[in-house]
């Protein structure tokens, strides 16, 4: 815990309340100086009126205008498989299923300090971008349970950058091996945050249903909450979301659980989709897409044309459902690519999920700040007095120019320390008149 001032910041949008629409510009959010006591956020006020000469020279930053946000948060990333892209093979096919049988020949060999390396590295990648706060899923199918072991381990060693959160995740089913069901149990034993299950990986229908009221039974046993990958497929026949949204209304219990990805409703009938938004809406489950790994992996299987395969962001939203934005994969059998940046899974969400209207920047936003704030339980979290001293200056003047450029974030405080800083480069033309320096921002 620190004292820190960060002044003239400028706030994606009119966002923080109380200031005058004085210190406010159309399209722009509010200049502000962020004063940060022990750590938490004494006082927000309009620019220019905070008192650096209050802290000490060190604990100073002026933003210059630029944009400003709360931390951001990652919501779903498999760092056991982090930085293993073309080991022992390349996904050729570029499916769910040949990631998974990739991941099946890695995993044989794998080692609690290979893991560790390759996450910690990832981390630090995040950290680097503005998170803070992490959950990642870790598989628990067989042969071992050596990537939970690494995870739960990680949480402690990377605890000076971030808070982490593992989800027991049975990657190949809980009813598709002989002691799967068992691993789990025993996983959700070791330290995990959260309790898994990927419905439409078991072998039937009635399979599916079956890991799912396992995995609720399993988290209420151990008063966990749960965040599935379910309906992660193309086929409109994958009905698991309406499982779990049933259980979870039946349980009272969905203010606790997340359905990640949740593709197959990009492919359902309109009709079944209102019945199961209507559903989701009731129960309170949380949606989180993952547009890095799904705009590869969906429509795989499809002739042209080939259907994109997001969640229904916007009827989700409309109808009340929180939706957050993960990553999903850095460098693994199912995404090849990755540098760990939430804006690179915004940018593409802007392009895949039609969200590329000026109107969509702030719900961009939204999703990678708030609504994964709410899925991962963050407390005490935005730029409010009261709060974490947190947060992230961009090299951009505003938000939509952040997500154009993916700005580098130039500092990134948490509970008024910085856990990451990064002086953007500098571009020269060589033009008949002589070097010009290259602007990028508009
Ligand atoms: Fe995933």
């Amino acid at each position: 815990m620190s004292d820190y001032i960060v002044t003239n910041g400028r706030t994606i949008a009119g966002d923080v309340p109380g200031l005058r629409p004085a210190d406010r510009r159309e399209s722009l959010g509010n200049a502000v100086d962020v004063e940060i006591r022990d750590g938490v956020i004494d006082r927000i006020v309009p620019a220019g009126e905070g008192d650096p000469d209050a802290f000490a020279a060190d604990c100073r930053y002026d933003a210059d205008g630029r944009l400003l946000t709360p931390p951001l948060i990652e919501p779903h990333v498999h760092l056991d498989a982090t930085g293993t892209a073309g080991d022992p093979s390349w996904n050729d096919s570029g499916t769910l299923a040949e990631g998974i049988e990739v991941w099946a020949e890695y995993k044989k060999d794998i080692t609690v300090d290979d893991i560790l390396d390759r996450a910690t590295k990832t981390v630090e990648w995040y950290a680097s971008h503005g998170v803070t706060r992490i959950r990642t899923h870790a598989d628990t199918t067989e042969p071992s349970l050596t990537t939970v072991e690494a995870l739960v381990e990680l949480k402690s060693r990377v605890s000076d950058l971030v808070d982490l959160q593992v989800v027991a995740f049975p990657q190949d089913g809980i009813l598709t091996g002989e002691s799967n069901e068992d691993l789990l149990s025993e996983a959700v034993e070791m330290g995990v945050d959260l309790v898994g299950a990927i419905p439409h990986n078991e072998y039937t229908r009635e399979d599916g249903v079956k890991s799912v009221e396992i995995a609720c039974d399993l988290a209420e046993k151990h008063d966990l909450p749960l965040d599935l990958h379910i309906d992660e497929t193309d086929d409109p026949g994958s009905r698991f979301t309406e499982v779990l949204a049933s259980e979870s209304i039946k349980r009272g219990i969905g203010d606790r659980v997340t359905a990640s990805h949740t593709t197959a409703t990009h492919s359902y009938n309109n009709a079944y989709a209102d019945k199961l938004i209507s559903m989701l809406a009731e129960s309170g489950v949380s949606v989180v897409t993952n547009p890095p790994d799904n705009s590869v992996l969906q429509g795989a299987y499809d002739d042209y044309p080939r259907r994109r395969g997001h969640t229904r962001i916007d009827e989700l939203r409309a109808a009340g459902v929180t939706v957050g934005l993960g990553h999903d994969s850095v460098l693994d059998p199912w995404y090849h690519y990755g540098v760990a940046d939430p804006l690179d899974a915004a940018f593409i969400l802007a392009h895949y999920a039609h969200m590329a209207g000026r109107g969509d920047v702030e719900v961009l936003w939204e999703m990678l700040t708030a609504a994964n704030a709410e899925i991962f339980g963050a407390d005490d979290y935005g730029l409010a007095e009261g709060n974490e001293g947190s947060l992230v200056v961009y090299d951009s003047p505003d938000g939509f120019n952040a997500l154009r450029r993916q700005a580098p974030r130039t500092l990134v405080l948490r509970d008024g320390k910085p856990i990451a800083e990064t002086e953007p480069s500098t571009t020269t033309v060589h033009r008949s008149g002589g070097p010009v320096p290259v602007d990028y921002k508009r």
